[in-house]
């Protein structure tokens, strides 16, 4: 199976863990779109998860990366975007079910909140589980009507 082009965004308080994961996606052979920011300069995070979670819509890339301080704002913000399904994970157990159960096509996390491990565990579990379907098809389905 081919890996999925996995596009990457974040805040001033999230790049230096969204540049770790860049690189070391890039090192095990995934194409990536480093969507920034790249420095601690203070930028506005809706910018960013907005901007992913269009990338990931439009099928420039397949999965997506927000990182923020908490991951809490910029899910916010890339969910918003119809299409997207961003979850906010601070460990591989939900990282996994996002994707089993919620089809989830954005991985959030919070670089002032877990650690480099825990988010490389979170990302692998991310890329390397398939969504379930079946019962929860249906469900994800609903997701995309409109509210
Ligand atoms: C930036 O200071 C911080 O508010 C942001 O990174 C994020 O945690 C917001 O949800």
């Amino acid at each position: 199976m081919s890996k999925p082009t996995v596009a990457l965004a974040a805040d001033h308080a999230g790049f230096e863990l969204k540049n770790l994961l860049r690189d070391e996606l890039k090192a095990q052979g995934y194409a990536v779109l480093d969507l920034g920011t790249n420095g601690p300069d203070s930028v506005d995070y809706p910018d960013f998860g907005r901007k992913l979670a269009q990338t990931v819509a439009d099928g420039q890339a397949q999965m997506g990366v927000v990182v923020c301080g908490t991951g809490i704002g910029i899910s916010i913000a890339a969910n918003r975007v119809p299409g997207c399904r961003a979850a906010l994970c601070h460990d591989a157990t939900s990282a996994r079910l996002c994707r089993e159960h919620n089809d989830a096509n954005v991985l959030a996390l919070g670089a002032r909140l877990i650690g480099v491990e825990t988010a490389r565990d979170c990302l692998k579990a991310f890329l390397e589980t398939p969504f379930a379907g079946g019962r929860h098809a249906r469900r994800v389905e609903k997701l995309g009507q409109p509210a």
